[in-house]
């Protein structure tokens, strides 16, 4: 049972690690930010509301993530455990989280702390790209996919994030330095937090997070 959140700035590899983590112990990956992505797609009120916000690289806010996040974690798949990526993101959304779980029984494992420098990250943002149709990521430096702009996976077609601009993923950087790095403190003060450096390779990274999953396994 794991029970665990991937903190860390965007870019700092919580979507590269938790399709690992998944493939590992079969547990749902929740992430807000496909959620809402998935919801501009369809189209959906949420997703014109979440559309609003995310265009500016700002945070979506927190009454709307916390439902939507709670819905999903009501779900029967999340009784053996879950990863969040992305949510929590502010003090708030933390805080109804701990409530959330206290009354359903359930408390965190394990918060992993993914530490990258910003430069690197700007990097990766702005390298990234993404499959149309199945969502799968590569970069085109650390993560070339087999064929240029071609999907490994299913073979459609790789599209650059509309918020991995340069501007755009500046502005999410200064975000979460404002927003969301206080939850490096609050959950360090519950004790569940495993800082981990997440600028090493995607091998080394992922054996650093096993090892702290592992432990409270
Ligand atoms: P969200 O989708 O969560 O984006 P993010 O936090 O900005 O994070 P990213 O997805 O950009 O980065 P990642 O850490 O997953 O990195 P990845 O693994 O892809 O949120 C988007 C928006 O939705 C927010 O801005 C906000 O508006 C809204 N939102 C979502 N949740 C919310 C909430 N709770 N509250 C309010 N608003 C919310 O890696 C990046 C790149 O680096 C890839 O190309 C990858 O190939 C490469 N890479 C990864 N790891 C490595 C490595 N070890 N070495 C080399 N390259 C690597
Ligand atoms: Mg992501």
């Amino acid at each position: 049972m794991i029970r665990t959140i991937l903190l860390g700035p965007p870019g700092a590899g919580k979507g590269t690690q938790a399709a690992r983590i998944i493939e590992k112990y079969h547990i749902p990956h929740i992430s807000t930010g496909d959620i809402f992505r998935e919801n501009i797609k369809q189209g959906t009120e949420l997703g014109k509301k979440a559309q609003e916000y995310m265009s500016r690289g700002e945070l979506v806010p927190d009454d709307l993530v916390i439902e939507i996040a709670c819905d999903r974690l009501l779900k029967d798949d999340c009784k053996e455990g879950f990863i969040l990526d992305g949510f929590p993101r502010t003090v708030y959304q933390a805080e109804k989280l701990d409530e959330f779980l206290s009354e359903n029984g359930q408390k965190l494992d394990c918060v992993i702390n993914l530490e990258v420098g910003e430069d690197i990250l700007m990097k990766r943002l702005t390298g990234r790209r993404v499959c149309k149709k199945c969502g799968a990521s590569f970069h085109v430096v650390n993560m070339p996919p087999k064929v240029d702009g071609i999907c490994d996976v299913c073979g459609a077609e790789l599209i650059q994030r509309a918020d991995d601009n340069e501007e755009t993923a500046r502005n999410r950087i200064d975000v979460y330095n404002a927003q969301t790095k206080p939850l490096v403190d609050y959950y360090k003060k519950a004790g569940v937090i495993a800082d981990i450096d997440g600028a090493q390779g995607l091998e080394p990274t992922f054996a650093a997070i096993v090892a702290a999953l592992e432990k409270e396994v």
